[in-house]
């Protein structure tokens, strides 16, 4: 079979590809940033690009027809993962398709911890070695320690066994070491401070979050983040479990893992051997794939991990660029895919320690959600999808520049006013603007609690599209930086209602199993995603979290990723979350008898009390959307 070359613009980046294989996959081979939500499937829409030579593809699919719009198709736009290459041609990559330059969530709450780090370390000036005292080099070592600190029970890196003879002589015996718990894992002859770093990581399956924290004064020197590399090779765990080559999984995750690290240490001026653990989270899935476990049966009923406790492991093992004896500490996972970053959140809001019963909930392509106190804890998974990522949504985008970030909308006039990221001209919505837009809709009577377009409005927003779908017109083309308009369709309502019925099933399902009514939830911790962006009372609006009082909901930002810093400079946090992984009990909500039943009538939205909110039940009468009876709740 022949071959072509694909030229990747705008980067120029060049390859050479088998005839017939696809763009997407041409992509992937030479690295080019690609948003692939759904791995290839052909269903999710996003791996648009345009192509300059049509006669050196093969035609247009019949998914694609029905996914690409006129104006689209005009323009030679065409979908990467179902566009076989026939010859050699250019390919643009416009902006929307691209999965970086993405605003992400580094902030999550301090929660004030004890400063007492696994890591350590000491100067030593030994006794040579002579014929009346000729101990091993190693017991010279930790009988000073002994002697001096007080240490015992300490043992050596197979490693640093090597080569220790020539560096103790090299030093003439002054140097310094570096003790991880009762490891000795450096030896330095140079270094006479006692600098020490750690790395902490929260690996989500979107998102990639890292920290550089200085282990003596446990400060985030500095922090950065980055879209998870394994994105390309599909956007859901689910996708990525059944991926065929888990190790390039693994490669990618560790390359942004080191590409964070790489950006941080230009920044402070740290070197790879002052940092000397890193401690990581992640659901079970990412867990797994981190560490080159294999994932499969996580995915399988009855879901089990491979493992549950938390994992060491050498950092050279992994290829992580820390000091390479430096131990990477995976933290505990709990079960199903509820994983360290459920942990990490249920060590960083305290709700462990709470008198009164708090709910977590963990915004991500997956949602977990933690119900619970100091006596007892149940966690679950919700698959509530990519949708508030974008995917599935027809201008739905991640969190950038351009993109739509909060709305409102006239309940006379039904004019939108709105924010987006960075204020530049609008070119799509994210996350926290669909929370927004679907509250509003609800809100000024354009949409039902069954999430239907009212479509006797006399607007000129509520229209049907070239599809005839029933669509409302959030942005026209004349304000947006894509030339047309940003609509919402009656097809994206339901993609929404969809999601937060995930996360609606799975609260409701854990209020059922504890015993207890919404009203005996003291507090709500909002983490993850789009945490500290999120309007509170839309997202109640639409039913992600119960209906209580909105100064009982905290925004924690990321707080897995604050566990995973509690645990670096901490021991005793790194043992409570061991006992916390066995503490909190998995509910399998597929499991439930009820799960169906709950799930399909999580398929409304849910509102608070109406007669709490006059002004909203005198706009649903106006457009007689008022329901004769009142929805379920939670
Ligand atoms: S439609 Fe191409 S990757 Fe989803």
């Amino acid at each position: 079979m022949g071959k072509n070359i694909i030229i990747f613009q705008p980067e120029g980046k060049r390859v050479e590809i088998e005839k017939e294989d696809s763009i997407l996959s041409a992509a992937l081979k030479v690295g080019v940033d690609l948003v692939s939500i759904c791995n290839g499937k052909g269903t999710c829409g996003k791996c648009k690009v345009i192509i300059d030579n049509m006669d050196s593809v093969t035609s247009l699919t019949e998914k694609e027809s029905e996914m690409l719009s006129n104006d689209e198709r005009k323009n030679n736009i065409r979908l990467a993962c179902l566009t076989k290459v026939k010859g050699d041609l250019t390919v643009k990559v416009p902006e929307f398709s691209r999965t970086g330059k993405q605003r992400l969530q580094i902030e999550g709450i301090e929660t004030p911890i004890n400063l007492n780090p696994l890591i350590r370390k000491y100067y030593l000036e030994l006794e040579e070695p002579t014929l009346d005292d000729p101990r091993s080099d190693v017991d010279r070592i930790m009988d000073y320690l002994y002697e001096n600190f007080n240490l015992s029970n300490l043992n050596m890196d197979y490693y640093l066994l090597k080569n220790l003879a020539k560096i103790l002589r090299e030093a003439e015996w002054k140097f310094t070491v570096a003790i991880w718990q009762n490891t000795i894992i450096n030896i330095d002859i140079n270094d006479t401070t006692d600098r020490v770093f750690g790395y902490a990581v929260d690996i989500g399956t979107t998102k990639l979050a890292g920290y550089l924290i200085d282990l003596l004064t446990g400060k985030v020197v500095a922090a950065g983040s980055l879209m998870n590399p394994q994105i390309p090779y599909g956007e859901d765990v689910v996708s990525r479990l059944n991926y065929p080559d888990q190790k390039k999984l693994q490669d990618a995750v560790i390359e942004g893992i080191n590409q964070i690290l790489n950006d941080l240490k230009e920044k402070t001026a740290v070197k790879s051997e002052e940092i000397y653990e890193m401690t990581a989270v992640g659901n079970t899935i990412m867990h797994h794939l981190f560490l080159g476990i294999f994932p499969l049966y996580v995915g399988r009923s009855p879901y089990p991990p491979v493992v549950r406790e938390t994992q060491i492991v050498n950092a050279r093992n992994l290829g992580v660029k820390i000091h390479p004896n430096g131990r990477i500490v995976f933290l505990p996972t709990i079960a199903g895919f509820v994983g360290a970053d459920t942990v990490g959140v249920v060590l960083s809001t305290e709700l462990y320690k709470s008198e009164d019963i708090c709910l977590a909930i963990d915004i991500g392509t997956n949602t977990e959600v933690v119900l619970g106190n100091k006596d007892k804890m149940l966690a679950a998974s919700c698959a509530s999808g990519p949708a508030f990522e974008g995917a599935h949504i027809k201008f739905g985008m991640r969190a950038a520049s351009g993109s739509i970030e909060n709305i409102k909308i006239d309940p006379e006039t039904l004019d939108v006013e709105y924010k987006t990221i960075d204020n530049e001209p609008p070119i799509g919505i994210c996350g926290s603007g669909m929370i927004d837009l679907v509250a509003e809709m609800l809100k000024t009577g354009i949409i039902d609690v069954g999430g239907i377009i009212n479509r006797s409005l006399n607007s000129p927003r509520v229209r049907r599209n070239e599809e005839s779908i029933i669509e409302f017109v959030v942005v026209f083309s004349d304000k947006t930086g894509i030339k047309k308009d940003i609509t919402f369709s009656q097809q994206d309502v339901s993609q929404i209602i969809l999601a937060k019925a995930a996360m609606h099933t799975g609260i409701k399902l854990l209020l059922k199993n504890y015993n207890i009514k919404k009203e005996d939830i003291h507090k709500v911790y909002l983490a993850g995603a789009f945490g500290s962006h999120i309007n509170k009372e839309s997202a109640r609006m639409i039913g992600i979290f119960p209906e209580i009082d909105l100064e009982k909901v905290i925004i924690v930002g990321n707080a897995a990723g604050t566990g995973a810093r509690m645990c670096l400079v901490s021991e005793e946090a790194k043992k409570l979350v061991e006992k916390l992984s066995k503490k909190i009990r998995y509910l399998e909500l597929g499991n439930d008898p009820d799960f169906q039943k709950t799930f399909m009538n999580s398929n409304i939205i849910p509102y608070a009390d109406l007669d709490e909110f006059p002004e909203i039940s005198k706009t649903l009468k106006k457009y007689g959307n008022y329901p004769e009876q009142s929805p379920p709740k939670f």
